[in-house]
């Protein structure tokens, strides 16, 4: 069993001084709990205020995405040193907003991947299937095709660096959780496809997707989940405390 860990992803929300103020009230609430681990991706711009706003908590900050070169003519793109120079501890790659809206292929994702393990920051590598691919069947196709890029990481850095989120694209900021059998599934899946073909202990696995505090303790009470991936619910201290209150139990 790994230890729990729930990420906020505020997206592009809150400014310099708003991300600062929710995570000084969470890391307020946080304290060093070591029986889960709490890390926040706030915009690019709030990262160093949000390490200084939660300072000597025990919480992590890191990035919502970061490219694969170290430096050079990539317009609007980060690098992990930029990120490391901030703080950063982590990235996530492959959210299917970047992957749907901005089509960032897997070959792409293998290569932010890549660059930020080679590079020592942390990875949340983010897959998960659209509304029509499930309604075709193909949701263990569509998972195991993004993993792919994944298992050879996993195989050349082994999983120290690497957190996995399953996210179900219809199921994110649409109020439409996946049941309890849909997550066992995936996260079965994913689980055994790993160890499998790496032989590596798997990497913590989370769930994405319109998790509340009314549906998270079904969630994370399965085998298969060690936390959660959160979005809307992240935005303010009144929704994220009872989440964080379900991990620290
Ligand atoms: P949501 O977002 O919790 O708002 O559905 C989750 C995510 O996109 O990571």
């Amino acid at each position: 069993m790994h230890k729990p860990l729930l990420v906020a992803n505020w997206k592009m929300n809150l400014g310099i001084s708003a991300s600062a103020l929710l995570a000084k009230e969470i890391a307020s609430h946080y304290k060093n709990n070591s029986s889960y681990d709490l890390w926040l991706a706030p915009s690019y711009t709030a990262i160093e205020a949000t390490i200084k706003a939660s300072a000597s908590s025990g919480i992590k900050i890191g990035a919502q995405n970061v490219h694969w070169e170290k430096s050079g003519a990539f317009t609007g793109e980060i690098s992990v040193a930029i990120l490391q120079e901030l703080g950063a501890s982590f990235s996530l790659i492959g959210h299917s907003e970047r992957r749907h809206i901005f089509y960032e292929s897997d070959e792409m994702l293998a290569k932010r991947a890549e660059c930020a393990l080679n590079n020592n920051l942390t990875i949340i590598y983010c897959i998960g299937e659209t509304l029509q691919e499930r309604t075709e069947n193909k949701t263990i196709q569509v998972l195991e095709q993004q993993l792919s890029p994944l298992i050879n990481l996993i195989k050349k850095f082994t999983s120290k660096n690497i957190v996995i989120a399953y996210e179900p694209v219809w199921a994110i900021g649409t109020g439409k959780v996946a049941t309890i059998e849909d997550i066992q599934i995936a996260h079965g899946f994913i689980s055994k496809k790993v160890s499998d073909c790496t032989g590596e202990i798997v990497p913590r696995l989370l769930y994405g997707g319109s998790v509340t505090a009314e549906n998270f303790q079904d969630i994370i009470n399965l085998d298969v989940v060690d936390g959660a991936l959160v979005g809307g619910a992240s935005l303010s201290v009144e929704k994220f405390l009872p989440l964080m209150r379900i991990c620290s139990v």
